[in-house]
């Protein structure tokens, strides 16, 4: 293994972008390569059995590219799949889990919400932090029902979006929460919509950043953080369509980038 080659990070589609965008800017000399596996999103419904031959594909494929370390940057594929592809393949996965550590420290109301996807809630991972960290929280648990095909159809800036997400947190604003904790990567690209329909108290938690903390943290333990002065490349593979990874790549990077439909 060796420090220049690249950080592999998947996702169920283009929600791990929004862990890509933050891997960019806070590691520039990394190389990296995304893979949105269009073709089976979402996830979030299907069983634990399904997402870890999903998942198992996918990082069959990334391990062709010689990946260093990977990461799950769908909060559905760690909580099924991750215990099996870290005891099945011989390299470090990074994974993803909704915030709720931080969010219930900072509560000042005591009253939390978690925003998922099923998959994502029936998880031995989410059940385990929240059982630690939200003992004397009042946690609200919330499907977010039709919020990934809104962001893999492009629809974020539809009116009828606007709608869904008021109907949405309305019950959990009715339970006095003071933080919403994105439990999924495509939710960030709501996160605009959301605070239109959200009080100003409420704080909108994303955990991109302590995933990214984490996978330097990973790569320094295994001395691969790539300090040589070589310019990164960025590639990009979708098993499904290719269009709104493009169309979100355009509006994070002001660039046309070159999607490979497998
Ligand atoms: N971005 C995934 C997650 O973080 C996607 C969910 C799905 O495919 O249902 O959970």
């Amino acid at each position: 293994m060796h420090n220049t080659q690249p950080i592999g990070i998947f996702d169920s589609g283009v929600g791990g972008l929004t862990v890509w965008k933050e891997l960019v800017n806070s590691s520039p000399n990394e190389s990296i390569i995304y893979y949105a596996d269009n073709n089976n999103c979402p996830y979030g419904p299907k069983s634990k059995e399904e997402i870890i031959e999903l998942s198992s594909r996918v990082v069959d494929f990334l391990l062709t590219k010689k990946c260093k370390v990977i990461i799950v940057a769908c909060n559905t594929a760690t909580a099924a799949a991750i215990e099996y592809l870290r005891s099945n393949y011989p390299i470090q996965f990074i994974g993803i889990e909704p915030a709720v550590k931080p969010a219930a420290l900072n509560s000042k109301t005591k009253s939390i919400a978690i925003l998922a996807t099923e998959g994502t809630f029936n998880g031995k991972l989410y059940l385990g932090t929240s059982q630690k960290y939200a003992k004397d929280i009042e946690l609200n648990v919330k499907v977010g029902d039709r919020l990934v095909d809104i962001v893999e159809n492009g629809l974020v800036d539809d009116v009828e979006t606007e709608n869904h997400l008021s109907q949405l947190v309305k019950p959990l604003i009715e339970k006095n929460i003071d933080h919403l904790v994105l439990g999924c990567t495509h939710y960030p690209f709501l996160t605009e919509k959301l605070k239109k329909v959200l009080p100003d108290n409420v704080e909108i938690v994303d955990p991109a950043p302590a995933v990214v903390k984490q996978t330097s943290r990973v790569l320094e333990q295994l001395s691969l953080i790539n300090t040589e002065n070589t310019s990164p490349t960025y590639e990009f593979y979708s098993s499904g369509g290719t269009k709104i990874l493009k169309q979100l790549l355009k509006k994070i990077t002001n660039k046309n980038t070159t999607v490979i439909k497998l």
